[in-house]
């Protein structure tokens, strides 16, 4: 049996089967760094306002930073019966430098200490998330700049609706992404906030420097209110809503290339690397992965219900029902990490099918809506047009042909208006390219707008 930390008011020992539902080490060692750099800034400025000795802070110090260095190589070992991350350091630092240890917790509290910890490895995460999107986008724009002029079907209803640049429908994607890496560098100013010094709820009586913790940190300001400080976890959960967004984006593009790339499309091939086989049926080349990520999406979408669903009934300030926010949180970050760098290495991969999606726009009636355009520019009313070419479509089903196989003749009959320039309007490529209202799929405006969107990245 280890005697417990806070032990001074128990009279009866902790049971093993008690502390271990009660531990959370088992997963809140993943912030042992941020956990020992938050006691190097706290210690530091616990002697530089006199509340410890110098000397007593450097022999602290020492021993923090002689731990971080076995942490790095993976040397510390932690204990069940220590509970947490905090305790665990705590007692491996007086185990390190002696009883002077034990003035490390002055003026502070595992609340906010707990707190720091996590603003402290947000920052870092969601540093990198932005930049892993940048990664991405940079791929989708390269992607977008060989395939300006090649042409796929625009869908509707996943009905054929209008043909589209291929350029055109990977930077729809790329835009998503943008405005989730805005939200991404949006949330920092309020994770960027340090709450170290707010103590277990109510501040201290110490004469201690907030500001310079703050600052030893790398932090942009600290929380006004010690109640907020250590009970606000706004900033996980709209982590948790910006990585659901981010992932339920991933997850529409995969559904596309996983259609895409079905014998029913065949519009791309994902590359081997990232499909796999069946063990029973020879033929198969299975987009798992792209299956994966849209599978995975639904976990970060229960992070996301956790961590509100743990917070909604919570009175301030801490609560021991907070410890449950670290195993959501930590799963949301593995999972969309891996989301998105498996995703950026398959569509780099990928392989487009041009000549298919070529033989589906030649094969359909999403020029039809460019045909009535046709007749509007002959000065009909656009109702009047749809009327008009909806009946030449029906003649073309009943025929079983396309529009730009139907005689010349049936068109005059259907309006004295149309000339013989009429096939050279219904080309796909005609008429994607006419489309450069502003943000539209015409060449030029799809030029236009990857310029502006190379300015983002
Ligand atoms: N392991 C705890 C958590 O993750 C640390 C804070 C504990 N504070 C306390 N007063 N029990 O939330």
């Amino acid at each position: 049996m280890t005697t417990k930390l806070w032990g001074g008011r128990f009279t009866e020992a902790a049971e093993q089967w008690v502390d271990e539902f009660g531990a959370s080490i088992s997963f809140d060692k993943e912030l042992v760094e941020e956990d020992l750099a938050g006691s190097i800034a706290h210690v530091t400025m616990l002697s530089k306002c006199g509340i410890i000795t110098k000397e007593d802070s450097e022999t602290i110090r020492g021993g923090l930073q002689t731990l971080l260095k076995k942490a790095q190589n993976g040397e510390l070992e932690y204990k069940v019966d220590y509970e947490d991350i905090h305790l665990n350091l705590e007692k491996l630092l007086t185990d390190e430098v002696g009883p002077v240890g034990g003035k490390l917790h002055t003026a502070r509290s595992r609340n906010d200490q707990v707190a720091t910890d996590i603003h402290l490895y947000m920052k870092k995460q969601v540093s990198s998330f932005i930049e892993q999107i940048n990664q991405l986008q940079t791929v989708l724009v390269s992607l977008a700049e060989e395939h300006v002029e090649t042409i796929l079907p625009g869908y509707t209803h996943l009905q054929r609706a209008q043909p589209v640049s291929f350029a055109h429908h990977i930077m729809a994607y790329f835009w998503m992404f943008q405005r989730d890496k805005e939200r991404l560098s949006d949330s920092m100013k309020r994770i960027d906030l340090c709450p170290l010094g707010a103590g277990a709820l109510a501040g201290t009586t110490f004469p201690i420097d907030r500001a310079f913790t703050a600052q030893l940190l790398g932090f942009e300001d600290i929380y006004q209110n010690s109640l907020d400080a250590v009970s606000d976890r706004d900033f996980l959960v709209e982590f948790c809503s910006n990585a659901s967004l981010v992932m339920m984006h991933l997850s529409r593009f995969c559904e596309e290339l996983i259609l895409w790339s079905s014998q029913e499309f065949q519009f791309v091939e994902i590359s081997d690397s990232f499909a796999t086989g069946s063990s029973m049926m020879p033929q198969k080349k299975n987009p798992d992965m792209a299956e994966l990520i849209r599978g995975k999406t639904g976990r970060v979408y229960g992070s996301l219900t956790s961590l509100l669903t743990v917070l909604k009934g919570l009175p301030l300030a801490y609560n021991k029902d907070m410890q449950e926010d670290k195993e959501p949180l930590f799963d949301a970050v593995t999972t969309l990490k891996g989301s998105l760098s498996i995703f950026t290495g398959m569509i780099e991969s990928i392989t487009v099918r041009q000549e298919n999606m070529q033989k589906a726009v030649s094969s359909d009636f999403s020029n039809a809506t460019e045909l009535a355009d046709y007749l509007v520019n002959k000065g009909i009313p656009f109702r009047e047009a749809h009327e008009i070419v909806g009946k030449l479509v029906l003649a073309c089903i009943q025929k079983n042909v396309y529009l730009l196989d139907l005689p010349f003749d049936e068109y005059l009959a259907a309006s004295p208006c149309f000339e013989k320039d009429v096939f050279d309007v219904l080309q796909a490529k005609t008429v994607v390219s006419r489309r450069n209202s502003a943000g539209g799929t015409g060449f030029e405006a799809v030029r236009a707008a990857l310029k502006i969107a190379k300015t983002k990245i």
